[in-house]
């Protein structure tokens, strides 16, 4: 966005004012200017749009789509571009300028208590997925707010903790995605966290919030605080921190003022940031009102929902039932009758209708349908006044009638899952409660036909109660429409295609991040590095429940054999997958990439593209992947840039990130990244450098021709000798008799650097 330079006629308190609210969710209007107030609201699955003057947090009706966790687990981009114009829709019938989202930090732990307000584990999944999210919303002229930038994984002391990443770590993982979406898509706004990186707040941050994002990313929108992130105004306004919010923030205004007459703050910082605000003003008054059709968004919310779900087990085909097949169905949780669709927070929607799995069973089937809720939730047991002690009992007597149910019923679906995740808190585990697990086991055991259908929004041990049940639905946090999408797919309305975007472990100590997280006394370090997820799992050779990429399908798909060619922009890979079953389906094809005996650690592999691809039963399908060379990059830290290392590649092509059913092998050419020798680089290094090699061999046997060779010209002929002072830098080697003296050194470094 090019910003109107200047301000002209702006007062630096008029300045200073505009770049902070006037209030929760407005920009500060500036009369004089002619600039109105501008609505900034959450986001990001519906528009919260604040109802009512004294509750910031209940929102007008709006639709709730899926959480992130659902639309990441779809792998369809083009199903986020649509579900970003249906939101964008909303947003222009209820006059709202920027909606805050999406959330795109990485899933680093499956404890993290915002997981479910985030797409994955993987920056190339999420970054693809965010793009089109924020292409569509952007498409009805209403600006996206890209956040929570950056490292914001936990929400222990979320407000204080320095998450502590090596910067390798850093680009290549928890800024990916941010990079992809700034660059791709342009959201107009991108949102700062609150955390600190490696010691220095987010908001406070020059050379994030300046000097990556805008100087290597170009990026030209505006950088607005997380609420309440700013401790330290004028530092943040140095940092390239344009609008604080929320507001009023009149003595954070009048700060500014004071350090710009003291000339403690350049008054061209102030005019900056009060010219991105003022060009995000006017870009929004562009927006035309709008209206949106509620039943279609219900419909699409129902889409997104169904192609969200995640069929993780389906023994002997018991899914999908038939219509006209069972003649009695036992739904036993409280959960088919209540359903948890959403977490809490500032991402709270109020739905304009919910569908609950219960009644959309009914709906869908002949059969007649028994119910029993099977367990307390929090609010069941505060409506129908059970006290904490009578809890066990009263769960006692659920169960019983959940199993007398199962019993006599053809078949038994099994509601279960977490009891809520909120922002602002992480999880303390990943276990079912134990009255769900009971339930499962009592209920498996009275009725072999037991399907479980779990909700959560983080992450859900599976074992050991997945071997006592022939068919897992892992259903997350739908919105408004999951339970109807959750009958589609039980009946076979829809054909599961979800896979999933985090790994689940056999057990929460296998987890790459489980020694570092959440911290503590104000810091955490990202100690698995950069194999966060699948590829630390991977990277030590681990067991999982369920791998990254996981999903079954009512067909089954099977690969041909690959191909791979460097192209113009990177690798394209082609692969035919033939739908070999009788029903129409969907495969999320993967390509994930490693480089045996690269120069530097590297995780086994990597997810580098996927297509989601609508193939006929009996059909076979050609399908094209792209792999941008940029994504092959590794950030090459002696250099201080990214690096695409020449070598074989290996593009192994699946169904999930541990079934790989082909591997096509291409050539890339490298980029030039010559790391300059210097007096430190050792003389293994030395010799591994053409130049440096030759370099080193002329000098030493021109100082044997003089008759004075020292020890090291025979050392360099000899293999043991060599492994021995090969860690030696070779400025250090004057020391050992070598003849290199001061001045022959500099020579030496001129010459290999020229
Ligand atoms: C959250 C943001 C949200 C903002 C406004 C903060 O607490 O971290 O995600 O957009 O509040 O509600």
């Amino acid at each position: 966005m090019a910003h109107t330079p200047g301000n002209p006629g702006l007062t630096p308190a008029e300045q200073a004012a505009l770049t902070s609210g006037s209030d929760f969710w407005h920009s500060t209007p500036i009369g004089s200017a002619g600039l109105p107030a501008i609505t900034l609201t959450d986001g990001p699955h519906g528009v919260r749009l604040q109802a009512s003057p004294d509750d910031t947090l209940t929102g007008r009706p709006a639709t709730c789509f899926p959480p992130a966790v659902a639309t990441g687990s779809t792998w369809d981009p083009a199903l986020l571009r649509r579900m970003g114009e249906a939101l964008g829709d909303e947003c222009r019938a209820m006059d709202v300028a920027v909606l805050l989202g999406p959330g795109i930090n990485l899933k680093r732990s499956p404890l993290g208590g915002r997981d479910f307000e985030y797409f994955s584990e993987d920056p190339l999944l999420t970054g693809i997925l965010a793009t089109e999210w924020v292409l569509g919303l952007q498409s009805r002229q209403v600006g996206a707010s890209l956040k929570h930038y950056a490292v914001n994984s936990q929400e222990t002391d979320r407000m204080r903790i320095s998450a502590d990443v090596d910067e390798r770590t850093l680009r290549e993982l928890y800024l990916r995605a941010f990079q992809r979406v700034v660059t791709r898509a342009k959201p107009w706004t991108v949102m700062c966290s609150y955390n600190k990186v490696n010691g220095v707040y987010a908001s406070q941050y020059r050379w994030l919030l300046t000097d990556v994002l805008r100087g290597e990313w170009g990026y030209d929108g505006l950088v607005v605080s997380d609420w309440g992130a700013v401790s330290d105004r004028t530092a943040a306004v140095a940092a390239g921190l344009d609008l604080t919010m929320p507001g009023p923030a009149d003595a954070g205004d009048r700060e500014l003022v004071e350090r710009v007459t003291d000339g403690r703050l350049d008054p061209a910082l102030l005019q900056t940031a009060a010219d991105r605000v003022r060009a995000l003003v006017e870009r929004a008054a562009a927006r035309q009102p709008g209206e949106y059709d509620a039943e279609a968004h219900h419909a699409l919310a129902r889409e997104v929902a169904g192609r969200a779900i995640v069929l993780l087990k389906n023994d002997g085909g018991i899914l999908p039932l038939a219509a006209d097949g069972a003649k009695t169905v036992a739904v036993i949780g409280e959960f088919a009758r209540t359903p948890r669709y959403q977490g809490g927070g500032s991402s709270l929607i109020t739905p304009t209708r919910l569908d609950d799995p219960l009644t959309e069973i009914t709906a869908a089937t002949q059969a007649t349908v028994s119910f029993s809720p099977g367990y307390l939730t929090g609010d069941t047991a505060a409506e129908e006044g059970v006290t904490q002690q009578d809890e066990a009992a009263e769960d006692q007597d659920l169960l019983a009638e959940a199993v007398a149910i199962a019993q006599v019923s053809d078949i038994a679906l099994v509601f279960v899952g977490s009891m809520g995740e909120t922002e602002g808190a992480d999880r303390d585990g990943i276990d079912l409660p134990a009255a769900h697990l009971e339930l499962i086991e009592r209920v498996a055991a009275a009725n072999p036909r037991t399907v479980v259908v779990l909700s959560n929004g983080g992450v859900l041990g599976t074992r050991p109660w997945d071997g006592s049940v022939p068919a897992i639905l892992e259903g997350w946090l739908l919105g408004q429409a999951g339970g109807s999408a959750i009958a589609d797919v039980l009946f076979g309305v829809v054909n599961p295609s979800g896979r999933l975007a985090e790994t689940i472990p056999l057990k929460l100590a296998d987890h790459p991040s489980y020694l570092d997280f959440p911290g503590e006394n104000g810091h955490v370090r990202y100690g698995e590095g950069i194999h966060v997820g699948y590829r630390g799992f991977d990277a030590r050779e681990q067991e999982v429940a369920y791998p990254f990429g996981f999903g079954l399908s009512y067909t089954t798909f099977e690969y041909g054999r690959a191909s791979a060619a460097v192209t113009m922009d990177g690798v394209e890979v082609r692969v035919p997958v033939t739908n070999a079953g009788d029903r129409d389906g969907r495969e999320v094809v993967q390509v994930y990439v490693s480089l045996p005996g690269s120069a530097v650690r590297r995780s086994p592999r990597e997810l580098k593209a996927f297509a989601n691809v609508a193939i006929a039963a009996g059909q076979t399908a050609e399908v094209v992947l792209s792999i941008d060379r940029a994504d092959l990059a590794y950030w090459e830290t002696r250099l201080g840039r990214w690096v695409v290392e020449g070598g074989e590649y290996h593009c192994a092509v699946g169904a999930s990130s541990r079934d790989l059913r082909s591997t096509a092998v291409v050539k890339v050419p490298g980029d030039d990244a010559r790391i300059p020798l210097t007096a430190e680089s050792t003389v293994a290094e030395w010799l591994a450098d053409p130049r440096g090699a030759q370099l080193l061999a002329e000098a030493f046997a021109a100082s044997a021709a003089d008759g004075g060779p020292g020890p090291i010209a025979g050392m360099l002929a000899n293999p043991s000798l060599m492994e021995f002072i090969g860690s030696f830098p070779l400025g250090r080697m004057a020391a050992f008799g070598s003849g290199l003296t001061p001045q022959a050194l500099q020579r030496l470094l001129a010459a290999a650097n020229d």
